[in-house]
């Protein structure tokens, strides 16, 4: 067994109330050293407000901060923002107009000038912008102004990094290299990361855990594969792709729907469920005289659709049929290009092991 680690950052049980409604709903979260965890949620679900407590300009009403196992922050004990090792960065960052990029990546250090100067070439050419140090940050085009900031909220070795939708405001041809940069960069300096964003892809692409939160609760927290493939609610699925919702009634553990049974371990007879599977994990046959493929165990029993709708979307089609069984839309995606004319029928069969049955 590996031992125990104490977190770079621990928060426990933070609550912050605006006018009796509370925004952060008993958030508890910790970061190990070196790891990258993903606050995502909707917009207005308590992400920045998280966010601010952490980094001390705004305070808690109850809960408490550690990092590396030193209390920061209770609702009576509070080490000031410059004094908590953490770095910030948000959307709107702002460099100094009238400093020079190397001036501005050496702000927050302290030590002799020869020193500080040089933390600011390391940081600089690591970032590829090594040649603009003594440039005004006026003349970088904006993703090389994110760099800088970058650089400059590294630039003191922080131990935590707080990131708010950084790359929100870049392009986004931009965006995907920036971030990949970033997240090297962050991962060489060992500094430990809690991003916010409302994008799963890009939650996807940087995390070693979400944290998936929703008015001011968080609601599920593990590695990105965990998260998709084993989401806590049909909400938790809806939020990283589109869904298609089956409704059913559940007798001894089953509910018979038109594409079959599926198990229900735990739900009482008569209760309702809700089966949930994304548009890539129906399977579509053709219609053979009037029947479809043969059920399976895995596949289920297959049900008719109309089609309605198919259209190319790049790297996939999507296609959207109207079931004969409740007149239903579902929506199916078909890698590369499969675009069949509105009026066909076509048989549907939904893999058991990538469907979520949920109690309503
Ligand atoms: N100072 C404040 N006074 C009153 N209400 C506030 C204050 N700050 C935030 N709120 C409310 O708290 C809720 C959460 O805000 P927060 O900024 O944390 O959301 P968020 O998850 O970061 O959203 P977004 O993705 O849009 O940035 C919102 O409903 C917001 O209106
Ligand atoms: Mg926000």
């Amino acid at each position: 067994m590996s031992p125990t680690r104490t977190p770079r950052l621990e928060i426990r049980d933070i609550v912050r109330s605006y006018e009796g409604r509370p925004v952060v709903d008993h958030v508890s979260l910790s970061i190990q050293p070196g790891h990258v965890t993903c606050l995502l949620g909707p917009s207005g679900c308590g992400k920045s407000t998280t966010l601010r407590i952490i980094a001390g300009v705004e305070m808690q009403d109850s809960g408490t901060i550690h990092v590396d196992g030193q209390l920061i922050c209770d609702t009576v004990f509070r080490v000031p923002p410059e004094r908590r090792h953490i770095g910030l960065m948000f959307q709107d960052f702002a460099l100094f107009p009238h400093m020079s990029v190397g001036e501005n990546v050496a702000f927050g250090l302290k030590g002799p000038g020869l020193e500080k100067r040089a933390r600011a070439v390391q940081l600089l050419e690591r970032v590829g912008l090594g040649k603009y140090i003594d440039d005004f940050p006026h003349r970088l085009s904006g993703g090389e102004q994110q760099r800088v900031a970058l650089a400059r909220a590294l630039a003191p070795r922080p131990r935590i990094m707080l990131m708010d939708e950084p790359f929100s405001g870049l392009d986004n041809r931009l965006r995907d290299g920036i971030r990949d940069d970033t997240l090297a960069l962050l991962k060489e300096e060992g500094t430990s990361v809690l991003l916010v964003t409302h994008e799963p892809e890009e939650a996807m692409r940087m995390a070693d855990e979400i944290a998936l939160m929703r008015e001011g609760r968080i609601v599920q927290r593990g590695a990105p594969y965990n998260i998709y493939n084993a989401p806590a609610d049909k909400a938790a699925v809806a939020f990283f792709s589109d869904i298609n919702v089956l409704r059913g009634k559940v007798r001894g553990a089953l509910t018979d729907t038109p594409f079959g049974h599926f198990l229900a371990p735990g739900v009482p007879d008569g209760a309702e469920v809700e089966i949930v599977f994304r548009p890539q994990h129906v399977h579509i046959d053709f219609d053979r005289g009037g029947k479809g493929p043969n059920p399976t165990a895995i596949a289920g029993t297959p049900a008719r659709g109309i089609v309605e709708r198919a259209r190319f979307m790049g790297s996939e089609s999507l296609v959207e049929f109207r079931m004969d069984h409740d007149q239903e839309m579902l929506k199916a995606t078909v890698p590369n290009v499969f675009l069949p004319k509105p009026g066909t029928p076509l048989w549907l069969t939904v893999r058991r092991d990538r469907c979520f049955v949920f109690p309503v």
